[in-house]
């Protein structure tokens, strides 16, 4: 089976629900403790065996760009000053192996047409699809997890974990059957399904492997739900064509697209920091204690 070695990042989202933090600079850029969410998704990417790295921007994205190109006065202030660490920090963003393409997505039509803006860029090949504002902490990435599933059985996968029935109305929900050989198909996909409609209270998160037949389905998909163009119904198409799959990873997943998970991820990552968790913790204890 052929190694995925493509990752696409949609990041042309406008984030309104982080206004006015995201009015000028991408959510994407918002930190966790000392990195932007799209660092750990290139990160993320990067384990699982990507070398291609396309992100699909919008307007105010720049900052995304510059993030990941070098930045030659800044490389040599901290050489200057002897900052050696720090200097390594950011040579290391992204190793010289990677190759980073940036498509434009000119109006956010939604995450299906942020996709298909990736077509080019990406070829006749599987992908990964990740969404940076989930943010997962797991041993073993979600992306590796799931390249390991598809080295297996060669189809797509989409990154599913339970969530409770009220919030169904927020993801893309999927019913699943087992297929005989070890794995678990999807049968039917439906976004934002309210809780009394929904096929189950499995969702998929912002992670998926894709074959190149998705994009086929995407410049066929109407807009659908929120009057965007939804990778959901891209699928949903693709399912007709070729088995689907679920992976059910293993980690926790934050959303940091909305303002609580942010905070939770904030925390979490803070507490587990190998410089700042211990005082991090005293200081939250303390916090408790007032
Ligand atoms: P969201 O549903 O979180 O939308 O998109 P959003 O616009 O980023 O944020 P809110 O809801 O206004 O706060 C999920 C992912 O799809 C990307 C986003 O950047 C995010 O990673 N996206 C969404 C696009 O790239 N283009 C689009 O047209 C829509």
């Amino acid at each position: 089976m052929a190694r995925i070695r493509t990752a696409v990042f949609p990041v042309a989202g406008r984030g309104t629900r982080f206004l006015p933090a995201t009015k000028a600079s991408p959510k994407e850029m918002l930190p966790i403790v000392d990195k932007p969410l799209i660092q750990y998704a290139v990160e993320e990417a990067l384990e699982a065996g990507a070398e291609r790295l396309v992100f699909v921007t919008g307007s105010s994205k720049r900052a995304i760009e510059d993030h990941f190109d070098t930045d030659a006065e800044l490389e040599r202030q901290l050489a200057e000053s002897g900052k050696h660490d720090l200097l390594a920090l950011v040579r290391h963003i992204v190793p010289p192996t990677a190759t980073c393409i940036f498509v434009r997505q000119g109006v956010p039509l939604g995450l299906g047409h942020a996709v298909l803006c990736a077509k080019q860029a990406v070829g006749d090949e599987p992908f990964f699809v990740h969404l940076a504002d989930d943010l997962i902490y797991s041993e073993v990435g979600c992306l590796k997890q799931m390249s390991q599933h598809f080295e297996k059985y060669g189809t797509s996968v989409l990154g599913v974990e339970t969530v409770p029935q009220d919030q169904t109305g927020s993801y893309g929900i999927v019913a699943v059957e087992p297929d005989g050989k070890g794995a678990m198909r999807v049968t039917r996909i439906v976004e934002k399904p309210k809780p009394a409609d929904a096929p189950s209270n499995l969702a998929v998160v912002g992670r998926y492997i894709l074959t190149p037949r998705i994009f086929a389905k995407l410049e066929r998909t109407q807009r659908g739900a929120g009057g965007e163009i939804q990778l959901t119904d891209g699928i949903a198409a693709l399912m007709a064509d070729e088995p689907v799959h679920v992976l059910p990873f293993s980690g926790v997943r934050y959303d940091c697209g909305s303002k609580i998970g942010y905070l939770r991820a904030t925390v979490e990552y803070g507490l587990r920091h190998p410089e700042l968790g211990a005082s991090f913790r005293a200081y939250l204890q303390n916090v408790w204690e007032r």
